[in-house]
């Protein structure tokens, strides 16, 4: 009996044949999705396009609702940033992650260190919404930002929620590395894929009555 050939060989030969025949070669990546600090699976050549593999920790609360989860896959590398990212949309509504963004194969294979969740408010604040199956969001209310987070974001868009991906606005506090964030991209948070319509970033206005 012949034994079956392991994907892992059939991805080495396949990666070996392109490079020897000069090819743009496709990357493979980690792919997986799940709660914890960490999560493993198969590991798979990414589509075209698709240039960075990714390993995101983040840890989430919705409503009131905690969970830390973990994502790895494949993505443009132009769309991926590397680093700690926070925004709150309320006290009982906000996301910290730590993001690595590699480009060699299985290079997002491991973990990252799960992020810091400074929840001190530092005096500034964003006008807040959270607005499922919308397309935009009025901001009257106001978030607390807390930790880093000294920018205003407005993202929109559709997220991917299994296999429907509906429609999303909100607005909050954010670190400025959520300016990476640029409308057409699709920003991967721990839980969900993001299609980003719009992306608006600015510094979080000083509100009057701060001492200082
Ligand atoms: C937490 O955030 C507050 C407000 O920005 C800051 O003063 C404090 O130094 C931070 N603490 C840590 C451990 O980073």
């Amino acid at each position: 009996m012949r034994t079956p050939v392991k994907p892992v060989t059939f991805l080495l030969a396949f990666t070996l044949l392109c490079t020897l025949l000069g090819l743009g070669c496709p990357l493979s990546c980690e792919v997986c999705r799940g709660s914890g600090p960490t999560c493993s699976g198969k590991m798979k050549v990414c589509e075209a396009g698709q240039d960075a593999c990714v390993v995101i920790v983040g840890e989430s609360c919705t409503k009131g609702r905690h969970s830390l989860n973990t994502y790895k896959a494949c993505m443009k590398y132009s769309d991926c940033y590397s680093g700690f990212v926070s925004t709150t949309m309320g006290p009982k509504d906000y996301m910290v992650s730590n993001t690595r963004c590699c480009q060699s194969d299985g290079c997002n294979q491991g973990s990252v260190p799960p992020p810091q969740n400074n929840r001190t408010e530092n005096g500034l604040q964003c006008p807040a919404c959270v607005a499922p199956f919308q397309e935009t969001c009025p901001g009257t209310q106001s978030a607390r930002c807390v930790g880093q987070e000294t920018h205003c974001v407005y993202f929109a868009g559709n997220v991917q929620a299994g296999l429907i991906s509906p429609k999303f606005a909100t607005r909050g506090c954010a670190t400025e590395s959520a300016c990476y964030a640029k409308a057409g991209a699709q920003v991967p948070s721990a839980s969900y894929l993001y299609f980003l319509r719009r992306a608006d970033c600015l510094p979080a206005p000083q509100f009057p009555g701060r001492a200082e």
